[in-house]
């Protein structure tokens, strides 16, 4: 599982949202191992240095012997690894680990993506749309230019909405809005969503009303990727489930999300300080 230290290197590397100094980068890696294996909705876990944490992220597409990642400069790690450039090589890389997406006819499916989780949207729309189902997808961020793979869903989807919380691109509503209006017009088999937390828990309790199997793919906090330090752990109808083995996806309408929101919160201020004493504010 763990790649070998000679395919890590970074072949391409491009700026595909920024907005002030934020940044979404999107790196091209080698990494034929995990390219032959990885399916829609796995993720690969990885270190830009010896001492950096480990932290996961989702294989956006693949190709011969290379994978694609997109990060948003968030944090300490993030941004060191939004520093690397093409040619430079990753300390470490594991993967494909995670459950794969079903990937079926449903039907009618409605994809929801918010922020940087859109990367996390286009594989499963890709394979969603190949396996014949019809595809609304709506996909939003704070602002134009965090904005990303709008060309590419636009490609493989039948309908595509677009949302800005300022308004200064596509419709200046939440994801969620749309979410409604698209709901209160047609009737839906599936919906798939990944984004802020908040995000989630609301198109989950929308669409728990409307009984509409509904899947979520979670970005938790995770330090091995084995399903033996806990850290990814989450509640789901009272048993612990890790979303490092037995997710990233879940039933959206059987997670505790008060808290999974409050574990979310745990790092935030020590991540804040880390940021500042290493001069990355
Ligand atoms: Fe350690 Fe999932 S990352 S149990």
């Amino acid at each position: 599982m763990l790649n070998n230290k000679l395919s890590m290197k970074i072949v391409d590397k491009k700026i595909i949202g920024q907005f002030k100094d934020a940044r979404i980068v999107q790196l091209k890696i080698e990494a034929l191992d995990i390219a032959q294996k990885a399916k829609p909705g796995q993720f690969v876990v990885l270190m830009v240095n010896d001492r950096g944490e480990r932290f996961p992220l989702t294989i956006v597409d693949k190709n011969k012997g290379t994978i694609d990642l997109i990060v948003q400069e968030i944090g300490l790690t993030t941004k060191l690894l939004g520093k690397l450039k093409a040619g430079d090589s990753l300390y470490a890389l594991a993967g494909p680990l995670g459950q794969a997406t079903e990937i079926k006819n449903y039907g009618k499916v409605i994809l929801v993506g918010g922020g940087v989780g859109i990367a996390e949207i286009f594989p499963i729309a890709k394979a969603l749309k190949k396996a014949g189902n019809y595809l609304l997808v709506i996909i939003g961020a704070r602002t134009k230019g965090l904005l990303i793979l709008e060309k590419e869903l636009k490609e493989v989807s039948d309908e595509l909405y677009i949302s800005t919380d300022d308004g200064s691109y596509g419709k200046k509503s939440l994801t969620t809005e749309i979410l409604d209006e698209v709901l209160a017009k047609q009737t839906y088999d599936f919906v798939y969503s990944v984004g802020p937390l908040a995000m989630m828990r609301k198109v989950a309790e929308k669409t728990k009303k409307e009984g509409i199997n509904t899947k979520v793919s979670l970005n938790a906090l995770m330090v091995d990727g084995t399903g033996m330090c806990g850290s990814c752990r989450v509640s789901l109808a009272g048993k612990t489930k890790f979303t490092c083995i037995d997710g990233p996806e879940f039933n959206a309408h059987e997670i505790d999300w008060p808290e999974l929101e409050a574990r979310n919160k745990m790092y935030v201020i020590s991540e804040k300080h880390i940021c500042k004493l290493k001069g990355y504010e």
